[in-house]
């Protein structure tokens, strides 16, 4: 299976063999970070631009380290200083990026779909880094491939994911990364936050976090997004954690091997026990390790990198 993606934009627009393509390559990666030398000239002479119009530490500093290890250039634009304060819009910024001769753009925005737009108008490659509530395609990537080096590969394993799902762009690129790959995905929370239209992305929808984890080989927690909600979908943080937070009574619950995962950032004693989050059952460490092996793979195959070239 080839890439012939200018754009990494969403997960649903990808089919399964391009997202073991991109896994393969990113195997090769991995290999090439486990060198003395944790370097290849693959992107040698190109200019990646970073566009973080919201926070980030994982995403930001993976892709940085990603292609600064692909030996391109990389510069990183602080947008809080940047002429979009002074009312310059998102094309005109783009656009003058493009003119200084940049060769690949990453971009994290609030508004979705943002990503999408910029991949239209430019004739470079884009790599959304989280676009609003809609997609973080290279984070859905990076914890499929952790997982898919726990267990081989993912099919027919039972997946469960606690918590803001509905202001989650996580969760939405992983629905679709999961059941691509052959899991059962399972959305759990409080209705506020796990709407049922979420079944129509092929996803099943749970408000009894008991049953809901019964049988789930691993739970992916998400962190409650104060920043993307209009108004409280529960009465206190303290009666999420007293509802919905995995303790160990609750992790008790899921099958005796289950995996903990979480995206980050983490609100320790909110969403998850501290003791589990650093628990030998967490992989939450692995997949940001994984992130950069993956982000080095989106890179250099939007690029126009053949797997097999990065895989020899
Ligand atoms: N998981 C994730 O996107 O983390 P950052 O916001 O720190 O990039």
């Amino acid at each position: 299976m080839s890439w012939n993606r200018k754009d990494l934009i969403t997960i649903e627009e990808l089919s399964s063999g391009e997202i073991n393509t991109l896994f393969e390559t990113a195997d090769a990666f991995k290999k090439v970070l486990g060198r003395k030398t944790a370097k290849t000239p693959a992107l040698r002479g190109k200019n990646v631009v970073n566009l973080f119009f919201e926070n980030s530490t994982r995403t930001r500093v993976a892709f940085e380290m990603a292609a600064k290890r692909l030996s391109a250039d990389v510069t990183s634009l602080d947008m809080k200083t940047s002429s979009t304060a002074k009312g310059e819009t998102l094309r005109d910024t783009v656009e003058n990026i493009r003119a200084l001769a940049a060769d690949i753009i990453i971009i994290r925005h609030s508004a979705p779909g943002s990503a999408g737009y910029i991949a239209k108008i430019l004739d470079i490659p884009v790599l959304n880094a989280g676009d609003g509530a809609h997609e973080h395609p290279t984070q859905a990537l990076l914890d499929c491939f952790t997982l898919r080096e726990k267990w081989g590969d993912l099919k027919g394993r039972k997946i469960a994911i606690l918590g803001d799902i509905l202001y989650s762009r996580v969760a939405r690129s992983n629905i679709w990364a999961m059941n691509k790959l052959g899991a059962e995905v399972t959305l759990v929370g409080p209705s506020t936050l796990v709407p049922r239209e979420f079944e129509r992305l092929g996803a099943k929808v749970s408000h009894d976090l008991k049953s809901a984890l019964a049988d789930k080989d691993a739970v992916m927690l998400l962190r409650i997004q104060h920043e993307r909600q209009n108004a409280s979908a529960f009465p206190s943080l303290n009666e999420y954690t007293s509802m919905f937070g995995l303790n160990a009574d609750r992790f008790s619950w899921l099958k005796k091997d289950a995996i903990i995962m979480h995206p980050g950032p983490i609100n320790r004693g909110v969403e998850i026990d501290s003791d589990l989050a650093d628990s030998s059952q967490s992989v939450i460490l692995e997949q940001v390790t994984n992130g950069l092996a993956v982000r080095m793979a989106a890179l250099y195959l939007c690029n126009g990198g053949a797997a097999e070239a990065a895989i020899a």
